[in-house]
C-alpha cells in the first residue's frame, strides 16, 4: 500500500546488491511512495548483482561508488543533485562486510589488516558519506540520514565476529555526526538496529540460521523482515519524524527488550 508519503523527495540508496537485500526493498518502497533516488553500490557489486532491473523498475540512475573512497563519494554527491534537480532529502547506508567473518577467521585471531578494511567498508565509510554531505551542504533542510545497525552492538552475539565492533562505531558516528547535521542543517541522523534477516550479508555470519530462529522464538512479534525495515526507513524519510534524531531504533519484533520467552523456555523444558 502506498501513502504517497515521500512525493517529490530525492534521495540516494547504498548497498541493493540483489533482492533480498535490505536496501533493494527499501528502494522499491520508496519508490511506490513517490520519491526519486539515485542506486549506488561498489563496482564489483554491480557486477556480480542485478541492480540494473531495480534502476528500471524504479526509473532510477546507478551512479557506482566504493563507499571508502573520498572521490568515489564526491563524485556519486555532486552527480546526484545534477541528476536528481537538486539537493538530497534522504540517504541510506546499508553497507557491511567483515573480512575476517569472510574468511572464518575467529574473534580471537584477528587478521588487522582485515579489522582495518571492514571497519572501512562497515563503519567509516558512513563518517565518510556524511562529511561528503556536509561539506557539499548537499542536504535538505529537515532531510534524514539513515544507516542499518545489529544489536551485537550492544550485546554478545560470538559469531558476529568484527561486525560487532563495527556496529558500535556505526552507532556512534550516528549520534557524533547527528549532532552537527542537525544543528547546522537541521537534518536528522538515526541507525535503525534490525532483526536477523536472510540476505547475502546476513548468511554470511556464522550459525545465522540458528540465530535467526532463536530470534523468531524470543521475539513476540516474530524477527523483522528486509519489507518491514524498508516500511520502517520509508517512515524516517517521510516528514512525520522530523524531530527523531541521534537515536538507535530496534526494529526488531520485541527481541532486545526480551530476557526469555515461552516458546524458547518450552526447548528447555522438553529436555
Ligand atoms: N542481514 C542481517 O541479518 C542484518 C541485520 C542487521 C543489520 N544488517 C545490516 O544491513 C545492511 C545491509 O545488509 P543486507 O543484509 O541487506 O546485505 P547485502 O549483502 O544485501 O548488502 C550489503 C551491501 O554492502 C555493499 N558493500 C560492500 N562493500 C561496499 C563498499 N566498499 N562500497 C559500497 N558498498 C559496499 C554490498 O555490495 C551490498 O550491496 C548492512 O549494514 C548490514 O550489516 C543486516
Amino acid at each position: 500500500m502506498s501513502y504517497g508519503l515521500l512525493k517529490e523527495k530525492r534521495g540516494i540508496i547504498f548497498g541493493a546488491l540483489d533482492e533480498n537485500s535490505i536496501a533493494w526493498k527499501t528502494a522499491e518502497r520508496v519508490h511506490e511512495e513517490g520519491a526519486s533516488f539515485v542506486l549506488t553500490n561498489a563496482p564489483i557489486a554491480m557486477r556480480m548483482g542485478t541492480i540494473n532491473q531495480l534502476a528500471e523498475k524504479t526509473g532510477s540512475t546507478i551512479i557506482p561508488a566504493d563507499a571508502t573512497s573520498l572521490e568515489d563519494l564526491e563524485h556519486l554527491v555532486n552527480e546526484s543533485v545534477k541528476v536528481l534537480g537538486g539537493k538530497i532529502d534522504f540517504v541510506l547506508h546499508s553497507i557491511g562486510m567483515s573480512v575476517n567473518v569472510r574468511k572464518g577467521r575467529a574473534y580471537t585471531d584477528q587478521k588487522y589488516d582485515w579489522t582495518a578494511k571492514g571497519w572501512d567498508v562497515s563503519a567509516g565509510s558512513f563518517h565518510k558519506v556524511m562529511q561528503v554531505l556536509y561539506k557539499q551542504d548537499a542536504m535538505r533542510e529537515w532531510g534524514s540520514i539513515v544507516a542499518l545497525s545489529y544489536m551485537a552492538a550492544q550485546r554478545v552475539f560470538p559469531d558476529y565476529n568484527d561486525m560487532a565492533d563495527n556496529k558500535a562505531f556505526l552507532e556512534s558516528i550516528a549520534r557524533s555526526f547527528g549532532y552537527f547535521f542537525g544543528r547546522d542543517k537541521n537534518v536528522r541522523v538515526n541507525t535503525i538496529s534490525q532483526s536477523p534477516t536472510p540476505t547475502t550479508a546476513g548468511k554470511g555470519v556464522k550459525g545465522f540460521d540458528g540465530f535467526i530462529s532463536y530470534a523468531e522464538k524470543m521475539s513476540p512479534l516474530g524477527n523483522a523482515s528486509a519489507l518491514d525495515c524498508a516500511n520502517y526507513t520509508v517512515s524516517l524519510f517521510s516528514d512525520l519524524t522530523r524531530k527523531v534524531t541521534l537515536q538507535n531504533l530496534f526494529h526488531d519484533g520485541g527481541f532486545s527488550n526480551m530476557g526469555v520467552s515461552d516458546a524458547v523456555m518450552q526447548v528447555f523444558e522438553e529436555e
